[in-house]
């Protein structure tokens, strides 16, 4: 290793997803079911006021905790959602902004961090950073959001316990009661509770429900990435005890400083955008992957989000099956690389229905195979 390199950077690696990008590479025209962001475009309305704001000279930064009509407007729709008395918001640099300074806040080294496996790629990666000790639990094969399983893995040393639903790769939706046994459990133990709830509006079969409905201290993470196909404009935002907002804030004005001014006027503006035909349309893309793959693959059908993660057919496990459909053109991510299992793996249905198509019969077609 470099003599100039920190240690705290050994604690994890990059190489899974580097390795499935080189392979993706070398592929010419492929069906890509790979992608983590909607296939649609950035509403029209949306481009236009941040071209407005680049020209109209709001350029500069924005004050840390984000421009005042951005806060104002989400400050609104989160007190008439919540109406709790200590929830303030701040616009920050993407949910992964806001998951880096949630860490950087609360985590000291030592403290144990409990989340589910398959999980977000950041999670163990950013509590590592800090110098936190990751509590992944295993939710196969329902993933499935278990209060019991959680409420075991409770130790002194749990400092945060990390939700993610709809959860990024498995699609899967926690219901209302499993989200109120767990708020109800960081609130009896003091365990700072995180809620990443960026798949939040693509919520297929039921109402969207929040562990923050049950937990007035939850720390609700959210952005207009997905939802507004925004990933490269990097706004998000935070809600949750003004003295740990307060807190991540102090560090974002030493680090990230804010989100781009021209990109928080565009999301202001996303605000007042209806998605619901999106929403209705990426129903019908899980409707279509999941009949096209039912009677070939084992997966639990998601709820939400943009992915599904099924189980690799035969025994090879997931990797070597990822190979094998890179190789022939359909570019899918290898289980492992969100999961201490290399059993299954992740395909993204944000494409379009021929993609979809296209994807499904070479699927089953390796299954056959298999
Ligand atoms: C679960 C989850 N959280 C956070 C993020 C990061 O999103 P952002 O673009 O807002 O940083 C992603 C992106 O893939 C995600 O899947």
């Amino acid at each position: 290793m470099h003599p100039w390199i920190a240690d705290r950077t050994t604690t994890f690696d990059a190489s899974g997803i580097r390795k499935v990008f080189d392979l993706a590479a070398k592929l010419k025209d492929p069906i890509n079911l790979s992608i983590g962001q909607p296939d649609f475009e950035v509403p029209e309305s949306v481009q236009d006021a941040a071209i407005d704001a680049i020209r109209g000279g709001k350029n500069a930064y924005s004050p840390t905790q984000g421009i005042g009509p951005l806060r104002s407007a989400l400050q609104q729709e989160i007190d008439s959602r919540y109406g709790h008395d200590d929830r303030e918001v701040f616009v920050c640099s993407g949910t992964s902004g806001g998951l880096m300074l949630s860490m950087l806040s609360m985590i000291n080294p030592g403290d144990e961090v409990i989340y589910l496996d398959p999980f977000f790629v950041m999670y163990p990666a950013l509590l590592k950073m800090c110098g936190g000790v990751a509590v992944p639990i295993d939710s196969y094969p329902s993933f499935q959001l278990d209060p019991d399983a959680i409420a075991a893995a409770v130790t002194p040393k749990t400092k945060m316990i990390l939700l993610n639903s709809p959860a990024n790769p498995t699609g899967v939706t926690a219901t209302a009661e499993q989200l109120e046994a767990v708020a109800r459990l960081a609130a009896e133990k003091n365990i700072a509770l995180i809620s990443d709830e960026i798949y939040s509006r693509f919520h297929y079969d039921d109402a969207f429900v929040s562990p923050a409905q049950f937990n007035p201290d939850t720390i609700v993470i959210d952005g207009f990435s997905k939802s507004h196909a925004m990933t490269g404009w990097r706004v998000g935002y935070v809600h949750g005890p003004g003295e740990v907002i307060a807190t991540m804030l102090k560090i974002q004005q030493y680090s990230f400083v804010c989100s781009p001014q021209p990109a928080q006027w565009g999301a202001l503006r996303a605000m007042e955008v209806n998605l619901q035909g999106h929403i209705d349309d990426y129903l019908n893309k899980r409707d279509l992957i999941c009949d096209g793959l039912a009677d070939r693959f084992e997966f639990t059908r998601p709820g939400g989000a943009f992915y599904l993660f099924p189980k690799a057919p035969g025994d090879a496990g997931g990797e070597a099956f990822v190979h094998k459909a890179i190789e022939r053109g359909l570019l899918i991510i290898p289980g492992k690389i969100f999961s201490a299992r290399d059993s299954h793996f992740r395909i993204s249905f944000a494409a379009s229905d021929e993609t979809i198509a296209k994807g499904v019969a070479l699927l089953n077609q390796l299954a056959d195979e298999a």
